[in-house]
């Protein structure tokens, strides 16, 4: 098996930096050094026959949103010296909705929690070695046990585990109903995993020129007053009333005003004040490319699910690079103001502003 050591992944940052004109602060080299040492010990690391050793400690990257922790998520990704097949890098939303459906599905053949979710950790990982979540997070109690069982299978396996998050391990499942819940689970991810924070003084994503990034997501617009002749001058024709539609996504039923070909057309009150799910906008992303949500209230008079639906919403089309309008009759700050918002409101807030404003 091919071998690589510390200064050759650091190597791999620097001139992954350099192509793309960039220079890392501090936090970042501290965190490419973390990351060098643990790409050389994975190179180093022999998990399977007679000499198994232990493998190398996991490390959580966490900090606000635009510090660059993808960026070394994906570059430490590249560099690794495992063949593909040993490793995995996932966006945690999309993997653990894969999870969900292949824990119900062996449930249905075991009959036995804890085997499903064995056979579903195989299924989706195999022989994998090196697992990379971006963005993990914990917020619904539900998912708690489950990531839970997840993390201890992951331990179980000596899968090593590199992850990114806006929150410390200690701030995961914030309601302060829940978080007692999970505490056990906190402090297993702070004694198995290195925890470094990658906090640099400045989001890189509202540097001036970050914005252009070409993505569908970025082509996508916030309209307001959003009203049908602006949306046609987006080549946006609004729905005509016969156009509503009953969607069957993952057991619910979804009334939205327009469904064609790569387009889907939805109120903020079906995709974010009814009982959906983060899953449920992963099922439509894989299918319809652009999405139109129309009647955008201030987050402040929406409830409290919706408001955490939204930010979950927005985080789903982001990482999809679904194409995404927003319309509403309110100006985009009026939509975002207000003092008890999720905290993750700035990471959407950070999102959204990728996108053109029109209006
Ligand atoms: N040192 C840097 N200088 C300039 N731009 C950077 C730097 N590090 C990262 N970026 C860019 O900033 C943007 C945000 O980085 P990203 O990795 O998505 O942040 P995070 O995952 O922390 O939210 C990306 O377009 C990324 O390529
Ligand atoms: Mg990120």
């Amino acid at each position: 098996m091919r071998t690589i050591t510390v200064d050759q992944v650091r190597g791999h940052f620097r001139r992954a930096a350099l192509e793309h004109g960039f220079v890392l602060d501090p936090a970042q080299e501290q965190a490419a050094d973390r990351l060098a040492e643990l790409g050389a010990a994975l190179g180093r690391g022999r998990r399977r026959g007679p000499f198994r050793r232990t493998p190398p400690r996991g490390l959580y990257l966490w900090g606000p949103v635009g510090r660059g922790k993808s960026w070394l998520l994906d570059t430490f990704f590249e560099a690794v010296a495992l063949p593909a097949e040993h490793r995995t890098r996932v966006h945690f939303h999309a993997f653990f909705r894969r999870l969900h459906e292949a824990v119900r599905r062996h449930r249905d053949d075991h009959g036995h929690e804890h085997s499903a979710i064995d056979a579903a950790v195989s299924e989706l990982l195999g022989d994998v070695e090196l697992l990379c979540f971006d963005e993990f997070h914990v917020h619904d109690p539900g998912d708690a046990m489950l990531v839970t069982r997840l993390l201890r299978e992951l331990h179980a396996r000596g899968v090593v585990l590199v992850t990114t998050s806006n929150y410390p391990p200690a701030g995961l499942l914030p309601n302060p109903l829940y978080h007692h819940l999970f505490e056990p689970t906190i402090r297993e991810i702070e004694q198995r995993m290195d925890v470094a924070t990658v906090a640099g003084p400045r989001d890189y994503r509202t540097l001036p020129g970050a914005a252009a990034a070409d993505t569908a997501f970025t082509r996508g617009a916030i309209l307001w007053p959003g009203d049908p002749e602006q949306l046609r001058g987006e080549g946006l024709e609004p729905p005509a009333p016969a156009e509503a539609v009953t969607l069957r996504v993952n057991n619910r039923d979804l009334r939205v005003a327009a469904a064609r070909a790569d387009v889907l057309w939805c109120g903020f009150d079906v995709l974010c004040e009814g009982r959906t799910s983060a899953l449920d906008y992963l099922v439509l992303a894989e299918t319809y490319a652009t999405w139109v949500i129309d009647r955008i209230p201030p987050l402040k008079s929406a409830t409290g699910e919706a408001r955490q639906r939204f930010v979950n919403l927005i985080d789903v089309c982001c990482d999809a690079d679904v194409r995404l309008f927003l319309s509403s009759d309110r100006p985009l700050e009026e939509l975002l103001a207000g003092d008890d918002l999720p905290t993750d409101i700035v990471r959407t807030a950070s999102r959204l502003s990728l996108l053109r404003r029109v209006g």
